[in-house]
């Protein structure tokens, strides 16, 4: 059995879109969704899919040990930041080396790092008349963004697009590679 610990921050359509993939995969445990918002959508979401949905704050995410050990009790296989939106700490990086995968909408480097997130994302990608974004899915390291890239999809962007049509598409393709690439790393399917 592999352990799958999700982390989300909004929304959490993507949260939900990896527990549906592995839903009737008896080899994969999703153990439970962390986030660092108290009224984030993902919460209604776990209950609605019975799924632990654990929230912690800035204090015990930077300054304690809590949300590691809270993580070792899950003994995960992966780790994946799914619409997670903090920078994640070194005690986690170091207890959890090639662990821990994020993805980002967009082909990073570009449209990366602080700030970079969402929708702010699209907006910069259609400010800046882009013909192409994508997204990029990548391990964590202690920079923003900057780790391994495991797997990047590209779609055209037309000028017709807007930040909503942009974020529709990325989305799209983030429910369609991201629990694909989830079930190579964990060598299951
Ligand atoms: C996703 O598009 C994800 O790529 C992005 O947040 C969105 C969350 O949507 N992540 C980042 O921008 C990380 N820098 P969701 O809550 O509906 O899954």
């Amino acid at each position: 059995m592999k352990n799958i610990v999700l982390f989300a921050s909004g929304s959490g359509s993507n949260v939900e879109n990896i527990v549906q993939y592995f839903h009737e995969n008896s080899e994969v445990n999703i153990s439970a969704v962390l986030t660092n918002k108290a009224q984030a959508k993902v919460l209604d979401r776990c209950n609605r899919l019975n799924i632990n949905g654990l929230y912690f704050n800035r204090n015990s995410f930077y300054k304690t040990d809590c949300v590691l050990n809270i993580l070792k009790t899950f003994k995960p296989d992966l780790i994946v930041l799914a619409g997670f939106l903090w920078k994640v700490p070194e005690n986690l990086i170091a207890n959890f080396p090639n662990k821990i995968v994020n993805i980002h909408p967009a082909l990073l480097p570009k449209y990366g790092g602080k700030g970079m997130y969402g929708d702010n994302v699209h907006k910069a990608v259609r400010a800046n008349n882009e013909t192409e974004t994508g997204i990029t899915i990548h391990y964590v390291n202690e920079n923003y963004d900057e780790g391994a890239i495991i797997r990047q999809v590209k779609t055209s962007v037309s000028e017709d697009d807007t930040p909503e049509t942009i974020a529709h598409k990325v989305h799209q393709m983030e429910y369609e590679y991201f629990p694909k690439v989830i079930a190579q790393i964990l060598e299951v399917e």
